[in-house]
């Protein structure tokens, strides 16, 4: 079992990624950490108590983190991920729960210390960047760093050019690459290039239903919002889960590929939040990336369906054809 730690913005598509962690077995997820973004950080603590309950997991630690990117205003994502984070779904409180005095950055350094955790950010780096200033050392110790953010090819989803996460805190995202560059180590970065394939549609979710209707009714119920804004502002039926991608990428690597480079982020004017992915090695500086270009979309439905539903892969495989289509 490989420990991690899932640093998020809860957020849809980062419920989504905190169901398909906490049911695979090839992961421990030691704790989660929350940074502003989609929402504030508050609301996805309660929005990550609110998923754990829901999986019977309330054992799972939550601390909280930054309330703000380290230089830009703060800008939520609630247009995107409903008034209360988790597509106005209205789930309610889960009761007792305060936010604990410890710290996300506090607790990543106890975690990271022992050598042996790894990080999925699935939000802003803005912890991150805040636990490089803290403790450098503390972050290179993670084995492994995969970040749900930027893009390559593909258009932004907050600009041209600009993807949320980055851009909602370039500062932090420049930060964690340089700081990884001058110490030699790379992040894997799961951008939009990879993530726009995977969309939930109205049959995979029709599907998921009919073999398990309490994690249907579940995921139906925070993902019509999602599903109305993707309709309103890009013309797709069904919903782009960005976040899920990662976790699924960081259980088995087979399900991307892609290359390695040497990756900026801007940090003023109209291309704020860009990732500046060197693929022609202008630079000529040394990879501090592994960005992926390619996903097996459907080796991820079949990984992600099967245990979030707790079901034998077989089953689904052999549905495929019928739910892709
Ligand atoms: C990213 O931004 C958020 O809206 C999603 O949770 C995801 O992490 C996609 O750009
Ligand atoms: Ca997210």
């Amino acid at each position: 079992m490989r420990r991690v730690i899932i640093d998020c913005d809860p957020g849809i598509d980062d419920s989504l990624a905190l169901m398909l962690a906490l049911k695979s077995n090839e992961i421990d997820v030691c704790g989660i950490t929350i940074v502003a973004g989609n929402s504030p950080s508050d609301m996805g603590f309660r929005n990550a108590k609110k998923v754990l309950s829901f999986l019977g997991r309330l054992d799972v630690p939550v601390y909280v983190g930054a309330s703000k990117p380290r230089v830009r205003e703060y800008i939520n994502a609630l247009d995107t991920h409903g008034r209360d984070g988790l597509g106005e779904s209205f789930l309610e409180d889960v009761p007792n729960c305060e936010i604990p005095t410890k710290t996300a950055v506090e607790f990543m350094i106890e975690e990271l210390s022992r050598k042996d955790t790894s990080i999925i950010a699935l939000g802003p780096l803005t912890n991150l960047a805040d636990l490089i200033d803290v403790n450098t050392k503390a972050f290179l110790s993670a084995v492994d760093i995969v970040s749900m953010g930027g893009t390559f090819k593909s258009h932004g989803n907050c600009s041209p050019v600009a993807e949320y996460n980055y851009w909602e805190d370039p500062d932090s995202a420049k930060i964690v690459f340089n700081t990884l560059f001058e110490n030699g180590r790379k992040l894997k970065m799961v951008g939009l290039d990879v993530t726009r394939k995977i969309v939930l549609t109205p049959t995979i979710l029709e599907y998921i239903c009919r073999l398990d209707i309490k994690t249907g009714e579940f995921i139906r119920k925070i993902t019509k919002f999602y599903f109305d804004f993707h309709w309103e502002w890009e013309h797709i039926v069904g919903c782009v889960i960005n976040d899920p991608l990662a976790v699924a990428y960081f259980i088995d690597d087979e399900l991307g590929k892609g290359f390695e480079a040497f990756t900026d982020i801007e940090v003023q004017g109209i291309s704020i939040g860009q990732s500046v992915v060197d693929s022609m090695n202008f630079y000529k500086k040394p990879a501090n990336s592994y960005i992926l270009t390619d996903v097996d979309v459907k080796k991820f439905w079949i990984m992600f369906m099967s245990r979030v539903m707790n079901i034998d892969k077989e089953i689904i495989e052999k549905d495929f054809e019928m739910i892709l289509k």
